[in-house]
């Protein structure tokens, strides 16, 4: 295996499937039972900020209940023990990432333990439930406050500290990510432009399968602990 120096890792729902936190798009997958435009639009927001509240009052119930997996610490390890650059961007806005222990992470979908106000921008951790009566501690309005994840038609965060590290990568590893939601889907495209290698590792085929060098499908808790070994021990 060639030495790698820079790094760019991106993770999606099937990297936390096997802590217990359903994916989107596999059977029986999040989006199987709610619809999009119900409870993940600004408009659905402004429309029932009841339903869309209670839908990711159940989402962190189940993120704060769950343990990071093999998958989860073999990344935190990877970060740890590789002599060059590694950035992490994860689509998840589950804590699990944090909990393993990686540090130089990029939540481009949001947190759902954190809380932001839509009238103000403010944002505060947030481990209980949101509800719609709840006053902005930052500019004292109430009906304001909700999840800090970044819906559909919104800006994903952080994108130029991200681009900057696909624009200079040499190796660009995406996991348990269907390859459906840009701009994430894009990101093999970039890092291919900036000539780096580029891995996907799913337990099926993504979208995207036809732009990545090298594929090892399997179980993330399976393919990653033992694909961060060959990159260590290389
Ligand atoms: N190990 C590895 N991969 C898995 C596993 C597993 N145990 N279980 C499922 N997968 C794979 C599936 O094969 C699928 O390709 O994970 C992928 C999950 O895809 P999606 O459900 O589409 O999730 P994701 O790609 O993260 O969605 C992207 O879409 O709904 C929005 O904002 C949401 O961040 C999310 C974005």
């Amino acid at each position: 295996m060639a030495t790698y120096k820079r790094i760019v890792i991106l993770t999606g729902a099937g990297l936390s499937a096997e802590s217990g936190l359903s994916t989107f798009r596999d059977k029986g997958g999040i989006w199987a039972k709610h619809r999009i435009e119900d409870v993940a639009t600004p408009a659905a927001f402004a429309r029932d900020p009841e339903s869309v509240l209670e839908f990711y009052n159940t989402r962190r119930k189940g993120a704060r209940g769950v343990k990071p997996n093999a998958a989860h610490e073999a990344l935190a390890r990877l970060e740890a023990d590789f002599p060059g650059d590694l950035t992490t961007v994860t689509q998840n806005i589950d804590p699990l990432h944090e909990k393993a222990g990686t540090k130089n992470l990029i939540h481009m979908h949001g947190e759902i333990l954190k809380a932001l106000c839509a009238h103000c921008g403010a944002k505060k951790p947030w481990e209980e439930d949101i509800t719609i009566d709840q006053v902005c501690g930052a500019c004292n309005k109430d009906g304001g406050m909700r999840p800090d994840v970044v819906w559909f038609g919104e800006m994903p965060y952080r994108m130029e500290e991200i681009y900057a590290a696909l624009g200079r990568c040499d190796l660009f590893i995406s996991i348990g990510t269907s390859g459906n939601v840009y701009p994430a889907a894009g990101f093999v495209a970039e890092a291919r432009a900036a000539h780096a290698h580029t891995v996907e590792l799913n337990l099926e085929p993504s979208e995207g399968i036809s732009m990545f060098a090298e594929a090892i499908h399997g179980k993330a808790t399976q393919v990653v602990p033992a694909y961060v070994d060959r990159l260590l021990n290389s």
